[in-house]
């Protein structure tokens, strides 16, 4: 069972023929309110490949948050719904290359705390993985990575948004799944062979730096393709990549097979629009026939 700890947003999104500039107004062109949030989709994600999976998170007692949970298809029995915070969103422009910016207002997830580690301590005695990102407190996630040591439980965390990880973190994680942009950021190195290697140094015993349709870079050596797509919309494509992950990781692959299934589930994901609603089944995976 994979166990994921992280956000529930409701992605209010906007298709736009290009990415605006500051302070500049952009005729968009389609509206569309879609289930998103980094550790929702993940969750799904997981759900869809095949897997067993807990989700562990908040929401406000609010319109959005019966939305968000709405969208979710999978157990929700571990969300807190909470009466004095807003369900979390995100602002999503698309542009027709397929390109995005994204803002969140974080809202219940940032109210994620002992609660929500006290359903993890549960969790993780059934747990094969544990999935994290930063879309809740750094503390909570300090705490969980801890937990999961303790009860010698592989931690795969996508440091999205990224922020500077304490070096307990750093030493606690199994893997980490940055893209190119967040390596750069956590690491001062903009080569993902350099990042990956500090981020080697600093105790993560696996580092997968994503490179979007170039694939991944394993441990600074190992370059794995992605599946060649037409990519529309690539939201949640990290999301899909890090489920996939997790699934092959649970199920026992070799590390290599690992990474071709989150290349594939992360390209497949760019096919689609909107976060969840983009992340593929386990037979959209079968049919590409990449992994
Ligand atoms: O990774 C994509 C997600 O980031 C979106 O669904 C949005 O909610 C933000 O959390």
């Amino acid at each position: 069972m994979i166990v994921v700890l992280g956000s529930i947003n409701v992605d209010l999104v906007v298709r736009v023929p290009r990415l605006p500039l500051a302070g500049e107004t952009l005729r968009g062109d389609t509206f569309e309110t879609v289930g998103g949030g980094k550790g929702a989709n993940q969750a799904v994600g997981v759900h869809r490949l095949g897997a067993d999976v807990r989700l562990i998170g908040r929401v406000g007692d609010d319109e959005l948050g019966r939305r968000a949970l709405a969208a979710l298809e999978i157990d929700t029995s571990l969300i807190t719904v909470d009466p004095d915070e807003s369900t979390g969103v995100a602002l999503i422009c698309v542009a027709d290359d397929g390109a995005n910016t994204i803002v969140t207002a974080g809202g219940a997830n940032h109210a994620v705390g002992a609660r929500e580690l006290d359903a993890l301590k549960s969790a993780l005695y059934e747990a094969d993985v544990l999935l994290v990102q930063l879309e809740i407190p750094m503390p909570v996630v300090e705490e969980a990575v801890a937990l999961a040591r303790n009860a010698s439980v592989p931690v795969v965390c996508d440091p999205a948004p990224v922020a500077p990880l304490p070096a307990s973190v750093l030493a606690g994680l199994d893997w980490i799944t940055p893209n190119a942009v967040e390596a750069e950021a956590l690491t001062g190195y903009a080569d993902p062979a350099r990042a990956s290697r500090a981020l080697l140094d600093a105790g993560v015993r696996n580092v997968v730096v994503t490179l979007g349709a170039d694939g991944c870079l394993y441990n600074g050596e190992l370059h794995v393709p992605a599946p060649k797509v037409e990519a529309i919309d690539t939201v949640a494509c990290g999301d899909a990549f890090d489920a996939a992950l997790a699934v092959s990781l649970a199920g026992g692959s070799f590390v290599t097979e690992a990474l071709r299934h989150g290349c594939a589930a992360g390209a497949l994901a760019a096919t689609k629009p909107g976060a969840q609603p983009s992340l593929p089944t386990r037979a959209d995976v079968d049919r590409l026939g990449f992994v």
